[in-house]
């Protein structure tokens, strides 16, 4: 069965994802935003997560209890507009691996050309979770899991902030296998790629490059 696509409609993402959309939101703010919005999503995005059962001693006794297995989760953002949810997510599961996965888009063909790949060791005991805010065209994300797959981790989830219904399905031919957490699902790309309505380049409006 294919896996879902997920949507987050929380009200306290859906709010902070209306003032991060607007083209007034200052470079501080978006950056402040989109790390809210990842600590937020992060809660739904390990909702499953598998659990280890320990031994602890509370200070009347001994009792078993739960704790996530946090060292065999590994985060991995796309670079460079990933990065501006990473650290939302390491808030809410400091314990995870990081790694990180460079891929540009090449502007006349929109294909994602992979130039960094740094991923953390014993992959296959790992459950990954994949971070762009922007899946648009869904090329990115597909080059990123295909590549990601060739070290066998345990599981792949995919979390964007907007993704574009043709990413959506471009990603899901690609990967039927791997669920996608979103925010938002906007209305269609425009012809060089970008989402509407959107909210511009995520990595200018992150890092201040425009
Ligand atoms: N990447 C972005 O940063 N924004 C879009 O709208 C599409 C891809």
């Amino acid at each position: 069965m294919p896996a879902s696509v997920h949507l987050l409609d929380h009200p306290l993402i859906q709010h902070k994802l209306t003032l991060l959309r607007r083209k007034e939101t200052s470079t501080t703010s978006f950056r402040r935003l989109l790390k809210e919005i990842g600590a937020l999503m992060a809660y739904e995005v390990t909702r499953d997560m598998p659990m280890l059962d320990v031994e602890i001693e509370t200070p009347l006794e001994t009792m078993r209890s739960k704790l996530i297995d946090g060292k065999k989760l590994v985060f991995v953002p796309i670079l460079r507009a990933g990065t501006g949810l990473l650290d939302g997510f390491l808030d809410v599961v400091p314990g995870a691996r990081v790694g990180h996965i460079g891929l540009y888009r090449d502007p006349k063909t929109l294909v994602a050309i992979e130039y960094y790949l740094k991923l953390p060791g014993g992959m296959s005991e790992r459950d990954a979770v994949v971070l762009d805010p922007m899946l648009a065209t869904g090329h990115s994300a597909v080059a990123a899991v295909e590549r990601l797959k060739e070290t066998r981790p345990r599981s792949i989830r995919m979390v964007c902030l907007l993704a574009a219904p043709e990413g959506i399905a471009t990603f899901r031919s690609a990967h039927p296998d791997v669920a996608i957490y979103t925010a938002a699902i906007d209305r269609q790309l425009d012809s060089h790629g970008y989402i509407l309505p959107g909210l511009g380049d995520a990595g200018d409006r992150i890092f201040g490059t425009k």
